[in-house]
């Protein structure tokens, strides 16, 4: 079965699995784990960023930081689309009381002057905003990339106008990597957490990074929600070694790139296809007339025993991972070519 739903349904290869037989490990809680602290603080000068701190997840990487960013009854700048928003489970109003205020953006790349209008709207009875929360690469757009420059502009406003600004980069490398931009993300943003279990293709694990004394309180609140760990330098290994061969990623953009060509020039044999977005990354999406058709399109690649998925009602996507090698797009795009 060819298995394109997501990047997060990738398997360890061998050589991860010696890198976690063979890791060093400690009681984490205490901070003995030596996998652990150096992954940390590897990826921590990595990114530019002071500390940083183990997480079982990308969302609780993100909860942690509105948690730390955040009052009950704060308001959360983000759009309307955003993954921290629409995907984690109401866990922001569960655990934080925050409530989210969207602005227009293109792509995840929010429109400053729409941020500035939100901010200064109805000056008696807004709740305090407190934090902006963008997403790079952003997903619901299809794996779009907020170019750096502009991640520099906002921070500059939201330092100047008392806001933080964490990054929901569960996909930053693929950003990094592709347009070969700066990586000092830790001098123009207050907090970012990246994964390990989606394309770079750990089995668990994303890293929350931000100043010593965010990632100190980070560590408290990662207990308070119980995600203290032990010997956790056996899934740390995995991480590491997935983060170092993290160019790899490139390849997946290429494999996407030329799936996008394929379904562009055999796009009328596709019934109810009415577009095929690529953004330069792993993912393509592709947007149906009807739930009918994108229906009975999933249902004609399962026969073809490869499993696609949707981000949304009516778009299909194909998201581009290590596992699927040169023979796998081939049979995808014989399968494709074969629709009629
Ligand atoms: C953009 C984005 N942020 C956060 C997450 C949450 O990551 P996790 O599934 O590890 O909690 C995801 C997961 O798909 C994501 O795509």
């Amino acid at each position: 079965m060819i298995d394109i739903r997501s990047d997060t349904v990738t398997k360890p290869s061998k050589e991860m699995l010696e890198h976690i037989i063979t890791a060093e490990v400690g009681d984490d809680e205490y901070k003995e784990d030596p996998t652990v602290n150096e992954l940390e603080e590897f990826t921590a000068s990595l990114l530019g960023f002071e500390a940083g701190l183990f997480v079982t997840s990308g969302l609780m990487g993100n909860q942690i930081s509105l948690l730390n960013h955040t009052n009950p009854g704060d308001e959360v700048i983000t759009t309307s689309d955003s993954h921290i928003q629409n995907y984690e489970h109401g866990a922001a109003s569960f655990l934080s009381r925050i409530q989210f205020r969207n602005v227009q953006h293109k792509d995840g790349n929010l429109d400053l002057e729409d941020l500035e209008t939100q901010i200064n709207k109805s000056l008696y009875h807004k709740p305090n905003i407190s934090t902006v929360a963008i997403e790079n690469t952003h997903l619901s757009s299809g794996g779009s990339i907020i170019p750096f420059e502009d991640i520099q502009k906002l921070y500059e406003y939201t330092s100047s106008n008392n806001l933080k600004l964490h990054v929901d980069g569960a996909r930053v490398w693929h950003a990094i990597l592709e347009k070969d931009t700066q990586s000092n993300y830790g001098e123009y943003c207050d907090s970012l957490t990246f994964c390990f279990s989606k394309g770079l293709g750990a089995p668990i694990g994303s890293m929350l990074l931000g100043t010593k004394s965010f990632i100190n309180d980070s560590r408290e609140y990662r207990k308070k929600i119980g995600g203290g760990m032990r010997q956790v330098g056996i899934i740390a290994s995995a991480a590491k070694f997935a983060l170092i061969n993290r160019e790899n990623l490139l390849d997946d953009h290429k494999k996407a790139r030329k799936i996008y060509d394929e379904l562009t020039i055999n796009k009328d044999k596709i019934n109810g296809l009415d577009s095929v977005v690529y953004k330069g990354t792993n993912m393509v999406l592709l947007e149906f007339v009807s739930l009918e058709n994108s229906d009975k399109f999933l249902k004609r690649l399962l026969e073809n025993k490869i499993k696609a998925g949707y981000l949304r009602e009516k778009v299909v996507r194909f998201v581009l991972h290590k596992d699927i090698d040169s023979k796998n797009i081939e049979k995808l795009i014989k399968a494709i070519q074969s629709f009629s």
